[in-house]
């Protein structure tokens, strides 16, 4: 098949080229670099299928002008949707795939690096050390060991993250619509959203991004939130009110925070902007708190998820040229 494959690094094509030719070539990829949006839609040229990424914008007039090329497959290779409009697809009789659990394990453990750096500050004794500074004054953590850990959405990356918790001994508490056996097996607990706020030490949050899940950190948890509390956020951005986050650093009720994802990431991240002037204020203004890491979007970004994303991308495409419906399909009635 023909594939258009929007917004690629070199990352990006070394993977996808090498699982395209595992067994002798299949689909005649062609790489793009800009983002798929309504000014890079009609790039998809010829291709019957496009391959796009968590930053790419797929609303109904780009999903439309896709459809008025051939398009009628969308490969996604990430496991989050929230850029597609999966109704204009379904009205379009376009297929949306997805690569659902390409490795839990890499977002868990960059989820447990940014707790342990943020207690243990270890961004700031980096810095430290190297200007000759040894003092330890601000750099005092706590034990992980008996602390709280809230976890809101227990599916493959919660469920990861559940596991290395309580590895380090701490009580896990989970919120989750549709409870997951292996998650109680744990010995951790399903509790309401609100007795996972007012409890835990740690909030970490792990479901997708829907209409329900929109600003589910507002000002309104965060206020029913331990006083100190640190949050991780590396499931998508707007699943917290950065606003009302950084109202909650500055009244101290929120004493770390912990970000892969951000709202307003695909004008930032992904890119060298280092010589330019960042023109989001919310953004500049948290990276103004010592007790805030962000990382940018790299929580994934490990050998093994990226193999498994082009893997699972190609058989994908190769399942739907050859049954019409590709392996990991999203419906429209997705559970959210
Ligand atoms: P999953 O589908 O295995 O699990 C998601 C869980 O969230 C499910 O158990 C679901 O029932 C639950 N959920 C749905 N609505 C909820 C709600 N209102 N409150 C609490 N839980 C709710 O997904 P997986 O693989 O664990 O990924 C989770 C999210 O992580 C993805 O949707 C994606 O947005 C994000 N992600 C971030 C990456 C990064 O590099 N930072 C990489 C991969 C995923």
């Amino acid at each position: 098949m023909k594939v258009a494959v929007f917004n690629t690094k070199p990352y990006d094509r070394r993977f996808l080229t090498a699982a395209n030719t595992k067994d002798g070539d299949r689909h005649d990829l062609h790489f793009l670099e800009p983002r798929l949006g309504p000014d890079t839609a009609q790039l998809s040229g010829q291709a019957e299928a496009i391959c796009a990424f968590v930053n790419d914008g797929l609303d109904r007039s780009v999903l439309r002008m896709l459809k008025a090329n051939g398009v009628r497959l969308v490969a996604l290779r990430c496991a989050g949707f929230n850029n597609v409009d999966l109704m204009a697809a379904r009205d379009l009789g376009i297929a949306v795939a997805r690569v659902p659990a390409y490795s839990p394990a890499a977002v868990a453990e960059h989820t447990v690096a940014l707790i342990l750096s943020l207690n243990r500050k270890i961004h700031r004794a980096y810095a430290r050390v190297r200007e000759g500074n040894f003092a330890l004054e601000g750099l005092l953590g706590f034990d992980l060991k008996g602390r709280c850990i809230g976890i809101v959405g227990t599916g493959n990356i919660g469920l990861s993250v559940a596991g290395i918790m309580a590895g380090f001994g701490c009580r896990v508490l989970g919120f989750d619509p549709h409870p997951n056996p292996a998650f109680a097996a744990l010995g951790a607990r399903y509790v309401g959203l609100q007795e996972l706020l007012s409890q835990s030490d740690i909030v970490t949050l792990h479901c997708p991004l829907t209409p329900n899940t929109h600003h589910v950190i507002n000002a309104t948890a965060i206020a029913a939130m331990k006083p100190g509390v640190m949050l991780i956020n590396t499931g998508r951005g707007a699943l917290i009110d950065t606003r009302d986050v950084i109202q909650g650093l500055k009244s101290k009720t929120i004493g770390y925070l912990g970000l892969d994802v951000y709202e307003e990431e695909s004008e930032l991240f992904f890119e060298n902007l280092s010589g330019q002037i960042i023109q989001d204020d919310d953004f500049a203004r948290l990276l103004t708190f010592p007790n805030v890491l962000i990382t940018a979007h790299q929580a994934f970004f490990t050998q093994e998820a990226l193999t498994a994303i082009a893997e699972t991308t190609i058989r994908n495409i190769s399942q739907f040229e050859s049954a019409g419906e590709a392996a990991h399909p999203v419906a429209l009635e997705w559970r959210g």
